[in-house]
């Protein structure tokens, strides 16, 4: 286990998430050394097959503190499928995620946001709860970092949820940047679970 700093009361700060889907990409490496020097923590939700690819960094994410979740195996839009589909996409999300990094998620987010109650269901009989989004920034379109940096800095409120990906360069690229300002502006980068006040997310529940 990597030594914890003293936790952040959300409560007394100003506190935001920044979340990365569909990781672990190449570009990670270089977001985990920007998170590092600017001592943020964010959420990561990883896609099995991705970590499957790219255990060793999925291991990295962890060592460095940050939190992470499943966002199913293949990226898939759960409402479409199968009750049993559904459920195999979670379940061999998890043990993938904990062979790779002895940590078994207890946080999930759908792709494209596609839920249902059926998809709920299914994460509440996983053990995982739902993780939404306040804000979105729709990096993988905007594709520029300058853009990117301004959208993420207009979207950024107290106690928000802010929704990146890992895999769009620019992304990444943009961070150093963004980190430094939303620190100017007081803000404390923490992960999912902090923001919830350390209350841990409940099975079949979902948030934001
Ligand atoms: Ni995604």
């Amino acid at each position: 286990m990597p030594a914890q700093a003293a936790p952040v009361d959300c409560a007394r700060v100003k506190c935001l998430a920044l979340t990365f889907d569909d990781g672990p990409g190449a570009h990670t490496p270089a977001l985990l050394k920007t998170l590092a020097k600017a001592r943020a923590k964010a959420t990561f939700f990883l896609v099995g097959k991705r970590v499957e690819e790219r255990p060793e960094i999925a291991r990295q994410i962890v060592a460095r503190g940050h939190a992470i979740g499943n966002h199913t195996y293949s990226h898939a839009e759960l409402t479409a499928r199968l009750d049993g589909d559904i459920l195999d996409e979670l379940k061999v999300t998890q043990e993938v995620i904990e062979k790779a990094t002895g940590r078994r998620p207890d946080m999930f987010r759908p792709p494209y946001g596609r839920t249902d109650e059926r998809v709920l269901r299914a994460a509440g009989e996983a053990g995982l709860s739902e993780i939404l989004w306040t804000h979105t920034t729709l990096d993988w379109s905007l594709k520029d970092t300058a853009k990117i940096k301004a959208t993420v800095l207009k979207q950024a409120r107290r106690d928000g949820v802010i929704l990146m990906h890992d895999v769009v360069p620019q992304t990444v690229r943009a961070m150093p940047g963004i980190l430094k300002e939303l620190r100017k502006r007081g803000y404390h980068l923490v992960t999912v679970p902090v923001l919830l006040r350390g209350e841990r997310p409940k099975p079949g529940v979902s948030y934001f």
